[in-house]
């Protein structure tokens, strides 16, 4: 299988690696041309490229990158992709400290139906609700009843099931999180984000969570709020979960 990743930061770069470590063939692009990503390609054993051919011939496209840069992916990138290959988001709005404001998803429209309709393609939310230490280091096999899990969302079964086998690949259980427009339960500050749970921790705090649309939007501002005090500065990554475990139900 061909994946492509666009964005070879601490989420992107570490999914490229480990699934060209799984025996994938994997190509890597960000906004810097072929020259910008060639010696991170040629240490985990990717190819390099540019943003016009990275998805040329990929089955898979991961992207990885603030949810405001997806909107200025270049249009060839899509005229050159097929229709079959399955596109992956991976990522959070942050508006608060990191990306331009989106009247779409500010007005309540989850994240990934914002960037289905920019891309002008069907996304399946994955890879968006562990932090990036957790993705790098906490993965585990399948038989460890400890394994942490991550819901992924998508309207296309056969492509979240294509989705799924790779997060396995990862290191981690895939839970199926229903269509793409009940992706705000996976979102910043919903029941179970960034909180290291397992399968039976996350559908629990599923299960027991009362939060809304427009609550998780709400429980991210507090959560923002809150943070520096709950982990009185110290943003370790135990610090930071245990304060997400008490925020985030
Ligand atoms: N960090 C986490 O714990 C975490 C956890 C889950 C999900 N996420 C989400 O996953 C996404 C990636 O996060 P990250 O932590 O990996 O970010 P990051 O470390 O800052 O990496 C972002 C990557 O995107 C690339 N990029 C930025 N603008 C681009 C553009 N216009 N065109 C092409 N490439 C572009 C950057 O490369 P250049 O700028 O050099 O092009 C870089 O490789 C974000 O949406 C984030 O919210 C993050």
């Amino acid at each position: 299988m061909n994946i492509a990743v666009i964005g070879i930061g601490q989420i992107g770069g570490t999914i490229a690696q480990k699934l060209a470590q799984a025996g994938y063939n994997v190509s890597v692009a960000n906004s810097k041309g072929v020259d910008g990503v060639r010696d991170f390609a040629d240490k985990i054993g990717a190819k390099a490229c540019d943003l016009d051919t990275v998805g040329v011939g990929a089955d898979v496209l991961i992207l990885s990158l603030p949810t405001p840069a997806i909107a200025d992916l270049p249009k060839s990138l899509w005229q050159g992709l097929s229709p079959d290959c399955v596109v992956v988001d991976t990522a959070n709005y942050y508006p608060e400290f990191r990306d331009k404001p989106i009247d779409e998803i500010d007005n309540g429209m989850a994240e990934s139906v914002w960037v289905s309709s920019v891309v002008g393609r069907d996304v399946v939310k994955a890879f968006n609700m562990l932090l990036a230490h957790s993705l790098a280091n906490l993965g585990k096999n399948p038989d460890r009843k400890d394994r942490l899990a991550m819901w992924v969302a998508g309207n296309d079964e056969p492509a979240k099931g294509r989705v799924m086998t790779l997060v396995e690949q990862c290191g981690f259980a895939p839970l199926d999180g229903g269509d793409l427009a009940g992706s705000w339960r996976q979102q910043p500050n919903s029941a179970g984000y960034c909180c290291d749970y397992t399968a039976h921790e996350l559908r629990q705090s599923r299960a027991n969570s009362t939060q809304t649309p427009t609550s998780v939007r709400q429980n991210r501002a507090y959560a923002i709020a809150e943070l520096p005090n709950m982990t009185e500065g110290d943003f370790s990554h135990e610090n930071v979960i245990r304060a997400n475990r008490i925020l985030n139900v």
